[in-house]
């Protein structure tokens, strides 16, 4: 498929626009200090089953390893779950979740109950096996082009 030119110019902090490319939801969210933070202490790392994202086909090699970006505060990722595809809903608030208090927002799959962080890292003990994809992209001053 052709490469998707998204306008990001104006997605606030905290914020997150869907975009579609080969006929996949994808997310592109603004990350707050706050939560850049979060996803690197190591109370939630020890909790995920690749906190460094190992598993390379996960994502393009340019990504920090750790919160999976080209610049910290633009994550931008594949929502299609990888267990069996379902996308996942998007949970801004760094609270503890009523069913499940080690988790604390990020992305939630309805389907089997699979619990991401907002680096899309995938926690341990859930049926997704892996991180979620992000796709290829590069940032061009307030345009996130998906695809090459
Ligand atoms: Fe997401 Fe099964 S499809 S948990």
């Amino acid at each position: 498929g052709a490469p998707v030119k998204v306008d990001i110019n104006g997605l606030k902090l905290g914020e997150m626009v869907i975009a579609e490319w080969r006929g996949k939801p994808i997310f592109i969210l603004r990350r707050t200090k706050a939560v850049i933070d979060y996803l690197r202490d190591e109370g939630l790392r020890s909790k995920l089953a690749d906190p460094d994202s190992e598993v390379a086909s996960q994502q393009p090699d340019y990504v920090t390893s750790d919160v999976r970006s080209l610049s910290e505060e633009l994550l931008v990722i594949e929502g299609v779950c990888t267990h069996l595809g379902c996308s996942p809903k998007f949970i801004p608030e760094l609270e503890p979740q009523p069913f499940d208090a080690n988790w604390q927002g990020g992305f939630f799959c309805p389907c089997h109950g699979s619990r991401f962080d907002l680096a899309g890292r995938v926690f341990s003990g859930v049926p997704a096996p892996y991180n979620l994809q992000i796709p290829p992209y590069s940032v061009d001053g307030g345009v996130v082009t998906v695809g090459e």
